[in-house]
């Protein structure tokens, strides 16, 4: 338990309020999939996922993306500015995998894709995120279409600076997800997390090093691992070793 209010507690995280435009990221040690119907206690996950985010985070502003990243000293809990998110999803994909080869069978699975998508998800539960069109974003003023078009540019960046980092490590992007909120002056900064849950990497056997073990029926000692890995691979040093 942190000090300040508890905003939200999400299936993977506890959202609290520091101050009135910062908040504390604490990433939990559970793992969910399929929706959130298989549940399970993952020691280490909290830690390891942090410190991807902090990596990932760091790495963006870097290159001159903007992001809701403030600072991170080791352990479960990352400092990052308050914002208003948007209800929406962002997929980045090079490769084919996951819920475009289920919606579209015709694409063999990591297959290499002309130029990568950019796909977006409306963020609701019940609906389980369903796809929408950059259309339904415009017409329902989920964003304006100067928002939309920012969105899409960030998170091409994002993945340019992404798979060139990972290709140095040996490592292929295959996907990954984006959230993005507004500050208080409405500029839109990438958000949430950047970690084992929300990309998919491979390595040169094309093992997996994120979710995907867990979702393909791994347990959480294999999750843990490919985390461990990635982290490794990356040279994040997250102060235990369990590979
Ligand atoms: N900078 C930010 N300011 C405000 N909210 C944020 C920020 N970054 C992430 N969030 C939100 O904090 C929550 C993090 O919790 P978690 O990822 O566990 O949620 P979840 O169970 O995946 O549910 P959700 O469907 O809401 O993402 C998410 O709702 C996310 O959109
Ligand atoms: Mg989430």
């Amino acid at each position: 338990m942190l000090g300040g209010q508890l905003l939200y507690e999400g299936k993977a995280k506890r959202v609290y309020v520091k101050d009135e435009n910062t908040l504390l990221m604490e990433f939990k040690d559970v793992v969910t999939a399929l929706d959130g119907v298989k549940v399970s206690q993952a020691p280490g996950k909290g830690v390891l996922n942090a410190a991807l985010s902090a990596f990932f985070f760091r790495l963006l502003e870097s290159r001159g993306v903007n992001t809701h990243f403030i600072g991170y000293d080791g352990g479960r809990v990352l400092t990052v500015r308050r914002l208003k998110m948007v209800p929406v999803e962002v997929i980045v994909r090079n490769y084919a995998y996951g819920s475009l080869i289920k919606r579209l069978p015709l694409y063999k699975p990591l297959s290499k894709l002309g130029k990568p998508i950019v796909e977006y998800h409306y963020k609701s539960d019940e609906l389980h995120d369903p796809l929408i069109l950059p259309e339904d974003i415009l017409n329902t003023g989920l964003m304006s279409g100067e928002e939309l078009n920012t969105v899409n540019e960030v998170s091409l960046r994002v993945n340019e600076v992404l798979s060139s980092e990972l290709v140095r490590y040996g490592l292929t992007l295959v996907d990954f997800k984006l959230e993005f909120g507004r500050d208080a002056n409405g500029r839109l900064l990438v958000a949430d997390e950047i970690s084992g849950d929300t990309i998919r990497v491979i390595d040169a056997e094309g093992r997996h090093l994120d979710k995907e073990v867990f979702r393909k029926g791994g347990s959480v000692e294999d999750l843990i691992i490919a985390y461990s890995t990635l982290a490794r691979r990356l040279g994040i040093n997250v102060g235990f070793r369990c590979t």
